[in-house]
């Protein structure tokens, strides 16, 4: 009889290979993965009319190295508004620390982690930290870190480790993402006096996206300020409602700008803010060439401009510990969204009792970077979150709460 079920189970798993087999060959040999079309070819289905397709193809909305649908989901995001925290980003660390506190746990600031305890069986055990001139063992049970892959494999982890073929192998799917200038603006008067609105401009120099970047990119360090192709400005006063209690009769403007880390690579040992005349004035001939462009958007805010502070590269690298000035953590190509991209790059890594969090594990921005916190406590509490935050959602009365303009 035991014979027999055995058979029987068998026959049934032989015939749902067939089963298998037969629907995959139907529909062909493998479905397409929707991250791997590049923003110049917008699948056929989603634009129907040709002359529009046309159109789009040949306009190159954004790079060819970016995914299509990663562009569409960023853009849909951006349908009904976008969110600001109210009173600033910094909202967001002051509000989670005492949850953190709350469950036993201790923030520390200006403790830089040097590297990463392992011991003698290869498991992560706690951290080694900078406190004035020594350093500080903090031992520990699991080991998470925020500070992106690689910072934490090629600087962190003890030189042994990094050469582990697992770390090698995650480390070569991803490239260093792109660098960026940032321009602070402070202005005297309100939004209603300046006519300022909380909204985001995106400022193409050319219809080609592609062929600027490529200009851009290409060029020298002394060219690169008359070359930038892409600028992204916005009003953060505007968008806060607190704001003006704070701050009456003022208003800030930020923008970003792209920017390569080797322009500025050769003053990255200086001290900050102390990095000398010549590197002032590079950066301060691409910050003239931005706001250039940004007083043709706004040609009544000249003579309000109070202050500009500025950042490059090497800021990004010395204020959020960047590796190359990263303004998103490692790059969102097309190959890091492949499957066997997304499947090797995971929270857990090879050293036990060490995983990744943030941006590098899922996507950047903020949302991105808490899906990849999502996914690390996941992977830490071995229990899927989503389906506890789905319960959580289900059960609130938040969730019927919209965006709003
Ligand atoms: C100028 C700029 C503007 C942006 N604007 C937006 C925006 O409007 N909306 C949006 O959603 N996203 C924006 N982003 C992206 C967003 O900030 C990031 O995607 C997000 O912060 C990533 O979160 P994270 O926790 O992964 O990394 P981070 O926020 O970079 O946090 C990593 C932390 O690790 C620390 N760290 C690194 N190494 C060490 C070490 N050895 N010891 C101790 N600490 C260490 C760093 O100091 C840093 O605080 C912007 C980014 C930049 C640079
Ligand atoms: C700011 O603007 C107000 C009103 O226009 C003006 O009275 C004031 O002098 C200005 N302040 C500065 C620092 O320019
Ligand atoms: C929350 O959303 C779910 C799913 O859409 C819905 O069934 C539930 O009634 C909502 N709860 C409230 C309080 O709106």
């Amino acid at each position: 009889q035991e014979i027999t079920a055995v058979m029987w189970l068998y026959w049934i798993l032989l015939v749902l290979l067939l089963l298998a087999l037969l629907r995959r060959l139907l529909r062909g040999s493998s479905s397409p993965n929707p991250f791997s079309a590049d923003c110049r070819r917008p699948p056929a289905p989603l634009v129907t009319d040709k002359d529009v397709r046309k159109k789009v193809i040949k306009q190159g909305v954004l790079p060819a190295s970016t995914s299509f649908s990663l562009h569409a989901i960023l853009v849909d995001h951006y349908m009904e508004g976008a969110w600001y925290p109210r009173g600033g980003p910094s909202e967001i660390a002051f509000h989670t620390i005492p949850v953190i506190k709350q469950a036993g746990g201790a923030v520390l600031t200006k403790a830089a982690v040097q590297s990463i305890l392992v011991n003698a069986d290869g498991k992560a055990c706690g951290v080694s930290v900078q406190k004035g001139q020594d350093l500080v063992n903090i031992f520990a049970p699991i080991v998470i870190s925020d500070a992106g892959i690689f910072n934490t494999y090629e600087r962190l982890l003890p030189a042994e480790i990094r050469t582990l073929p697992d770390i090698q192998a995650q480390l070569h799917m991803v490239d260093h993402g792109i660098s960026g200038l940032s321009v602070f603006i402070g202005l005297n008067g309100s939004k209603e006096e300046l006519g300022l609105e909380g909204t985001n401009y995106f400022i193409y120099s050319h219809q080609n996206l592609d062929e600027a970047m490529n200009c851009f990119f290409t060029a020298s360090r002394e060219e690169a300020a008359e070359n930038i192709p892409i600028l992204f400005v916005t009003s953060p006063s505007s968008k806060d409602p607190t704001w003006q209690e704070r701050y009456p009769g003022k208003s800030t403007l930020c923008i970003l700008a792209l920017a390569q880390y080797e322009w500025f690579e050769e003053w990255k040992e200086e001290t900050v803010q102390k990095r000398g005349a010549e590197y002032e004035s590079l950066k301060n001939a691409m910050v003239e060439s931005i706001l250039k462009t940004v007083l043709k958007l706004y040609p009544h805010l000249e003579d309000k401009i109070e202050c500009i502070s500025s950042g490059s590269p090497l800021t990004n690298q010395h204020y959020i510990a960047s590796p190359k000035g990263e303004l998103y953590g490692a790059a969102h190509s097309i190959s890091r969204l492949q499957a066997e991209a997304t499947a090797i790059l995971r929270s857990q890594t090879c050293v036990p009792n060490l995983y990744l969090t943030g941006q590098d594990i899922c996507l950047c921005g903020f949302m991105g970077a808490l899906q990849g916190a999502v996914l690390c406590a996941s992977a830490v509490l071995q229990r899927n979150l989503y389906s506890d935050m789905l319960r959580l959602w289900r059960n609130s009365p938040a969730n019927n709460s919209k965006k709003k303009d």
